[in-house]
Order: C-alpha cells, then sequence, then structure tokens
C-alpha cells in the first residue's frame, strides 16, 4: 500500500451549493440537502466533496461576495447544519474542503462598509485599494466586463476584479493576513479537511498598478494583475497553519496560469497542496493537444490534478460537441476523457452533474439569469448559469426531486432532465452514471497498486496509449477505429467493449498481456 496523503490521489467532487439539492424547499440549494445526498456521494466513490461558498452574502456573483467569512448564510442553513454535515461526510468515509475568498469580500462586508464611512487616506480605506484621480486608475478591466474601478461620490476610486460588490483586498496590509488565518483557523477548528482558493494568483497586483500591456500574451501569468511573486509568501504562511493540525489538512489553489511551470510555483513544497490545473478543461478534443498537456504537467508538477468541468466553465460534454455532426459525440467524448484522466497519477476534481451527462442549458430565459456576466455585458455574454442548472434527483417530481416541496428552482430545469435524472440512470448499467460509479470502484481498486509515473507507447496518429503500472490506458479523438494493442483484457470501456480495436470518441482501460 502506497503511504500518502488523501489529497494525492483524490477524487474530489464540487458541490456548487446552491444547486445540488434543496432540503428547505425553498426552491435554493443548502446543506441539509447536501448531508440528505451523502449515501449518493459516497455511492459514487467520491473520496471528497468541495463546496462552494455557503458563508453569508448578497449574492451579488452566486456567494462568491462573502460578506462575514465565519457564518453559513440563512438561504444554506447554520452553523449547526454545517457541523453536522461535516460529521456525516467524516462517518461516510468523505473528506470535505471549503471554499475560501481571499481575494475580494462583498461590498457588505464590515470592513467595506467601514471603509465607505471613513475619508480618504483611512486606515479602513487601506484594507482595500483606493485610489484618488479624475480618471481611473489604470486600464484594469473587470473579468466580468466593464471597468475594474468603480469611483465614490467622494472622488476616490476602489479597485474589484469581478463586480463592483467584489471589492479587492489590499493584502499588502498586515491587517487582511491576520484576519484570513484567522478565517482558515475558525474552519480547520470546525473539522473541515482543507480549502479551495479563489482567485489564487490574484490576491497581490502590482505595486504601482500599472497598466495591462495591449498584447493578450502571457496575460494569465504574468501581468500587473496576476501571479506577483509576493502571493508565494501567503501561502508559505497559511501552510504553516495548515501544517499545524492533524490528519492532512490540503489547499488546492485556483490558479489560471498560461504554462505548467508557472503553476509549478504555487505547489512548491512549502506552499499549496495542490492547484487546479485548467490545461485540459481549456483544451479542444485532440489527442495532441491532450499529451502536450499530460506531459508538461508531470514534467512540471509533483501533485497533478485534473479536471473537465466546474462552475465556471461550459460544461465538457457539450464543448467537445461543438462542430460535430454526431448528436452523442460530446457525450462519448466526455466519457473517454474522464477514462483518460482518471488513468493519470495525481488527483482528479468532478463537478456534480457530470456524472449524469448534464449538458450545457444554452437556452435559459434571459430574465432567469443571474450571472453578474451576464448583465455587466449588456447580454452580449451569457455567462455561467447553464453549468448551474438544479440537479435532477427524480423523474417526475415537481423540480425532478431537487426541492422538498413544490418550490420552483431558482434555475429552470429541461424538460428532458427526467430521463437524466439519478433515479433514472441508477438502475440502467449502461447510464453514464453507472460508468461513473465503475471507473470511480475500478480506480478505488487499483490505485494502491499504481505507480506515480506513465509511460507512452506507440500509437496511431490521433489517438493516446499509454501505460500506468499493470494498466494501459488508450484513447481514440480521431475518426476511424484504431487496432488495440496486445492486451490481457479489457477493465473498462467508455463505449461498446471491443477486445481488438477502439472505436472513435472512445477510451479504454486494459489489463497488461
Ligand atoms: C472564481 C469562482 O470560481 C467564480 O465563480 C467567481 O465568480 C470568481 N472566482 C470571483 O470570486
Amino acid at each position: 500500500m502506497k503511504n500518502s496523503p488523501w489529497w494525492r490521489d483524490a477524487v474530489v467532487y464540487e458541490i456548487y451549493v446552491r444547486s445540488f439539492a434543496d432540503a428547505s424547499g425553498d426552491g435554493i440549494g443548502d446543506l441539509q440537502g447536501i448531508r440528505s445526498r451523502l449515501p449518493y456521494l459516497a455511492g459514487l466513490g467520491v473520496d471528497a466533496i468541495w463546496l462552494t461558498p455557503f458563508q453569508p452574502s448578497p449574492m451579488a456573483d452566486g456567494g462568491y461576495d462573502v460578506a462575514d467569512y465565519r457564518g453559513v448564510d440563512p438561504l444554506f442553513g447554520t452553523l449547526a447544519d454545517f457541523d453536522a454535515l461535516v460529521a456525516d461526510a467524516h462517518a461516510h468515509g468523505l473528506r470535505l474542503i471549503v471554499d475560501v475568498v481571499p481575494n475580494h469580500s462583498s461590498s457588505a462586508h464590515p470592513w467595506f462598509q467601514a471603509a465607505l464611512a471613513a475619508p480618504p487616506g483611512s486606515p479602513e480605506r487601506d484594507r482595500y485599494i483606493f485610489r484618488d484621480g479624475e480618471e481611473p486608475p489604470n486600464n484594469w478591466t473587470s473579468a466580468f466586463s466593464g471597468p475594474a474601478w468603480t469611483r465614490l461620490p467622494d472622488g476616490q476610486w476602489y479597485l474589484h476584479l469581478f463586480a463592483p460588490e467584489q471589492p479587492d483586498f489590499n493584502w499588502r496590509n498586515p491587517a487582511v493576513h491576520e484576519e484570513f488565518l484567522d478565517v482558515l483557523r475558525f474552519w480547520l477548528d470546525r473539522g473541515v479537511d482543507g480549502f479551495r482558493i479563489d482567485v489564487a494568483m490574484g490576491l497581490y497586483k502590482d505595486a504601482d498598478l500599472a497598466d495591462v500591456p495591449p498584447s493578450g500574451e502571457g496575460f494569465q501569468s504574468r501581468s500587473p494583475i496576476w501571479s506577483q511573486p509576493e502571493v508565494h509568501e501567503v501561502y508559505r504562511e497559511w501552510r504553516k497553519v495548515l501544517d499545524s493540525y492533524p490528519g492532512d489538512r490540503a489547499a488546492v489553489g485556483e490558479v489560471w496560469t498560461d504554462t505548467a511551470e508557472d503553476l509549478a510555483l504555487y505547489v512548491r513544497p512549502d506552499e499549496l497542496h495542490q492547484s487546479f490545473n485548467f490545461a485540459w478543461l481549456e483544451a479542444p478534443w485532440s489527442a495532441t493537444a491532450f499529451r502536450k498537456i499530460i506531459e508538461d504537467t508531470l514534467v512540471a508538477v509533483t501533485a497533478p490534478t485534473w479536471v473537465l468541468s466546474n462552475h465556471d466553465v461550459v460544461r465538457h460534454i457539450t464543448r467537445y460537441g461543438e462542430g460535430s455532426l454526431e448528436p452523442e459525440a460530446g457525450l462519448d467524448r466526455g466519457r473517454a476523457a474522464l477514462l483518460a484522466m482518471l488513468a493519470l497519477p495525481g488527483s482528479a476534481y468532478l463537478y456534480q452533474g457530470e456524472e449524469l451527462g448534464l449538458p450545457e442549458v444554452q437556452d435559459l430565459p434571459p430574465e432567469s439569469r443571474q450571472d453578474p456576466i451576464f448583465e455587466r455585458s449588456g447580454g452580449e455574454l451569457l455567462g455561467r448559469d447553464g453549468c448551474r442548472v438544479p440537479i435532477p434527483w427524480s423523474s417526475d417530481a415537481q423540480s425532478y426531486g431537487f426541492s422538498s416541496g413544490d418550490a420552483r428552482p431558482w434555475l429552470p430545469q429541461p424538460a428532458a432532465w427526467a430521463d437524466l435524472s439519478v433515479e433514472s440512470q441508477a438502475g440502467d448499467p449502461a447510464s453514464t452514471l453507472s460508468f461513473y460509479r465503475r471507473v470511480l470502484a475500478l480506480r478505488r481498486s487499483l490505485r494502491a497498486s499504481l505507480p506515480d509515473a506513465i509511460a507512452w507507447l506507440d500509437s496511431p496518429a490521433d489517438t493516446l496509449l499509454f501505460t500506468r503500472g499493470e494498466l494501459i490506458c488508450a484513447i481514440n479523438c480521431g475518426d476511424e477505429a484504431v487496432p488495440l494493442p496486445p492486451h490481457g483484457g479489457i477493465l473498462i470501456s467508455s463505449g461498446e467493449p471491443d477486445q481488438t480495436s477502439l472505436a472513435p470518441d472512445t477510451a479504454v482501460w486494459l489489463r497488461q498481456a
């Protein structure tokens, strides 16, 4: 048996709290809803769950605008509910990590309210990023469209890399450091197994707030906005806190970079345990692209992670299906990509609903959309609501079993989701849910014996073939079936099992001959 910490090869399931399960019957998911579905998650075979923010918030950005870092929003429950959820998750053998949002607070946070009430130059304003001037202090734009600066009636501007309701903290102020160290301890004391760190590469800005160069080259890794060297000191401080608790508490950063080398800086031994590796999620359906990502990652990062979807991007089966004439191509490719991802060393992050093969909902009525991106772009960008539609649990109930009562879910679910519900898929061996359960169980049974390295084998164009110990993984991203290498049996196939050839849009795990 390998003796490595749990997070190293864990499969972590992301719960977008407002869309997972609604026990209170108000149309919005909550902590008790999650609690009631823990047996489902344990049965699915994941190792851990990550909860998106549930702290008190005006919900200008679905909770990523936190007004109180030490509480639970009444929409989602109470601190007692949270404690019960942690205890139950652990009793089900599931680790639990929570989101921490250190780049910005809500504008309703007492610190920002105090800053608004205090004069320019005051200590209260110094906890955020305020500047004087007739014009905005620089050319930065918000990630949600529009300027990144908002002007107050007294003439000062404040920075918000996201919505105006999300003012950025000034991490050059020691009080901000102290506050977040205390916030981490607050949740660690309540038993969480770790944190997902929001916008982890954004906390420090260029000291002079220099303009962003006009070309987008190297935007994520090297710009006055992102990945300033000082940010690493924050994670060294945080690592010491995490290490001071028993039981392998871990942190995964939401780090967007241009290269795997830049990503690796965040997971040096005294910094974060992991960072999301968004390269695959950003890649097209292409064996060449996948191979480069796998190679670059495994060279640069010793604790790799893999992810295909999350609450910020178009669901991967929809991405993979774009441009294909085959109606099922997206789902077939999504299942194949999952097999490839789960065959690799490291840990994997799944996004709720991908195990049901849920597509992006692209035709939400405009009036139902809540993502600030939609409004701030004047409707030009649809935003992220399409991947946040509540989960269908049963086939016939109102809201497909999402809400306990007869409330309407906060985003409407497509009628076709009756057939994609957990209830519809659970007993069907050919369903995507059954496939996820099978592959997660198989991965769990093999993982102690699998080495941390892979070896590439020659394979036809548009395919990948690699071995990892006793496992062979093959994926076909091309248009033609290809022969399989000699093997000792099929362990699992993402499509119809075939002993000798691999169909297009299919992946397979084989036993070594
Ligand atoms: C990343 C989160 O995943 C996203 O949902 C949020 O809008 C931004 N950070 C801002 O907090």
